[in-house]
């Protein structure tokens, strides 16, 4: 699978997910096999006006490349402000969101906003095209009626457009994260377009990965939340994908990883930041697992 000129190692890409996929966690699911490690999105608005916070999430360090920066917005010109910002820090691809359906960046007509509005789309999409020379990908939803009309059109603009890939989770704005990932969506649109396509949405195990490809045909899988505090689903799927057995996660194997999750977050954050995070966010490993409720109350009571 290529992403303009860069090959990824495997087929399994890390969502973006925000407040959740910053440094530590994307450098830990990329030594668990990711193939591409995506950002949480990120404000275009606050790249340009340099915003510390905000620039902050551009952190990245060569062990978890190729990363994709994620970037949301609706101003043409700030988006390809921003977008020459992110490829000067190093990033490997550059994404759009098309898919954020949250009020408060609906609102700015930034997001799946854009969805409903292909013409100022293509304005955004053009002007990054042309800002920055390092992959362009975009990632959309169902768009705003359960038809994926709106997803069709905008895959066939990108497309037109030069950007190089694109991600679809198959789900309208209203839905959120309720109901289910219209897979049927993501064969439709591999169909049409010629550029690559990674489908996201509902995978939970390792074996949803395999049939979503089997399924739709798309090029890769892109995983959220089944990604968190599960980090090891990135080579299930790829043992999967060579006719392997997968291996259960044993313990010390959890431990490790949540031993190098807080040493990141440490590096990352500072001592203090990282261990009050790591309260709320090293029992996402040993989730499901005898008395890990227990574990969990201890852990975020310290
Ligand atoms: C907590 C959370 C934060 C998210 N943040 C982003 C984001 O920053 N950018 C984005 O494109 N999608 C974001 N998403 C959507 C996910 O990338 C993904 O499309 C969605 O969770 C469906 O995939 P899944 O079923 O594998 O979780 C977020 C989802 C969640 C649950």
């Amino acid at each position: 699978m290529k992403i303009g000129p860069i090959k990824l190692d495997n087929i399994t890409v890390l969502a973006p997910l925000a407040g959740i996929t910053n440094l530590p966690l994307r450098i830990i699911a990329k030594e668990s096999g990711c193939g591409l490690v995506c950002s949480e999105m990120i404000s275009a608005n606050g790249l340009i006006h340099k915003s510390v916070k905000t620039e902050k999430l551009l952190d990245s360090h060569p062990d978890e490349k190729p990363l994709s920066v994620q970037i949301f917005g609706s101003d043409p010109s700030i988006m390809a402000e921003a977008a020459r910002i992110i490829e000067a820090s190093g990033a490997s691809i550059l994404d759009i969101n098309f898919g954020c359906s949250v009020r408060k960046v609906v609102r700015t007509g930034a997001g799946v906003a854009l969805m409903r509005d292909p013409e100022r789309a293509e304005a955004v999409i053009t002007a990054v095209r042309k800002a920055v020379s390092i992959p362009f990908t975009i990632k959309i939803r169902t768009g705003w009626d359960k038809s994926g009309v709106q997803a069709l059109e905008l895959s066939k603009i990108a497309e037109n457009c030069g950007v190089d890939a694109l991600a679809i989770h198959p789900r309208t704005a209203c839905q959120g994260f309720k109901g289910e990932a219209d897979w049927e969506l993501i064969s439709t649109l591999k169909k049409s377009v010629s550029i690559p396509v990674i489908g996201n949405g509902d995978i939970v195990d390792p074996e949803d990965a395999i049939q979503m490809i089997k399924q739709t045909g798309c090029d890769a899988v892109m995983i959220g939340r089944a990604a968190i505090g599960n980090p090891w689903i990135f080579s299930q799927v790829s043992a999967l994908m060579q006719g392997e057995e997968i291996q259960p996660i044993d313990l010390s194997r959890r431990f490790d990883s949540m031993i190098k999750y807080l040493e990141a977050s440490v590096k990352y954050l500072g001592e203090k930041s990282a261990c009050y995070m790591m309260r709320s966010r090293l029992g996402w490993f040993i989730k499901g697992l005898r008395s890990s409720s227990r574990c969990q109350k201890n852990h975020s009571g310290i």
